[in-house]
């Protein structure tokens, strides 16, 4: 079947339970899904219910779609999202986003976990992401184009929003939050990088690595969402000393940057 249908299918399946607009759609990173509590739920869909929608496979990410309400905008929420490491193909990790677009979804915020490599980042610190470098990711748009998304070749000079961005350093500042921003280099994982990478991702001029995010925001962008993505730097990855890192302190650090990262999507998401 078509991917077009796919997505069709998997949105008249939702449209069978949930008849809202939501302009606004979140994706929540590892350990990074308590902004569920700011939402007035209205009604959540397990993706394991949507016809085509991926399942996901990786602790700290539950696997479902939430609609509710921030003050009087409208939400939906993907509790969980696709990475390339876990085995989907880029045009699987992507099908959420076609399914938001159809569903209403014209503003995108994303949140994930990356490990810092600007010299001034520490474990917890948040960073605004202003650009991104892709780095071994199959883009998603490969294949026939959709002309219902987007144009064969998108324009890539502004991915994340200026004026979101500038909203997130409004709401840091209101909220008495220090937010970096900087460039995200997406990486497939699943390893983390070596030392020798983290080193060359530096030199080639990123200030964070991760393993989500990138094929998502080329998506979004095809079929012109403005994007709003943040990083909580849950590891450093130059440093000369001992330097293991295990999922488990990823998803410490994230949890426990969790509640500013919130406040500052909340934030942005009521001032729209
Ligand atoms: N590298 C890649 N992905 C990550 C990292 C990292 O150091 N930390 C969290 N996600």
């Amino acid at each position: 079947m078509e991917f077009q249908q796919q997505v069709m299918q998997a949105v008249g399946m939702i449209r069978t339970q949930y008849l809202g607009y939501p302009n606004v759609g979140v994706i929540l990173g590892s350990g990074l899904g308590a902004f569920i509590d700011y939402i007035d739920v209205e009604h959540e869909i397990p993706y394991s219910e949507i016809p085509h929608f991926p399942v996901t496979t990786v602790e700290g990410h539950s696997g479902k779609l939430i609609f509710g309400k921030i003050g009087n905008k409208s939400i939906v929420i993907m509790a969980g999202r696709f990475h390339a490491y876990e085995g989907y193909s880029p045009k699987e990790v992507v099908f959420p986003i076609r399914v938001l677009k159809m569903l209403g979804v014209q503003q995108l915020f994303i949140s994930n976990a990356a490990g810092g490599v600007h010299p001034d980042f520490n474990v917890g610190d948040l960073m605004v992401i202003r650009d991104h470098i892709s780095f071994a990711i199959i883009n998603p748009l490969i294949g026939p184009n959709n002309e219902a998304f987007g144009p064969r070749f998108p324009d890539m000079s502004e991915p994340y929003s200026k004026t979101l961005i500038a909203k997130g350093h409004e709401a840091a500042l209101k909220l008495g939050y220090t937010l970096k921003e900087g460039i995200y280099f997406g990486v497939t994982g699943p390893t983390f990088e070596t030392r020798a990478e983290y080193k060359l991702i530096r030199t080639l001029g990123a200030d964070a690595v991760g393993m989500s995010t990138v094929q998502e925001v080329i998506a979004g962008v095809h079929c012109g969402m403005n994007i709003f993505a943040m990083s909580v730097i849950t590891d450093i990855g130059i440093r000369e000393e001992e330097n293991r890192i295990t999922h488990e302190d990823v998803l410490a650090a994230a949890t426990e940057a969790e509640p500013k990262l919130t406040a500052i999507f909340k934030e942005i998401i009521e001032s729209l």
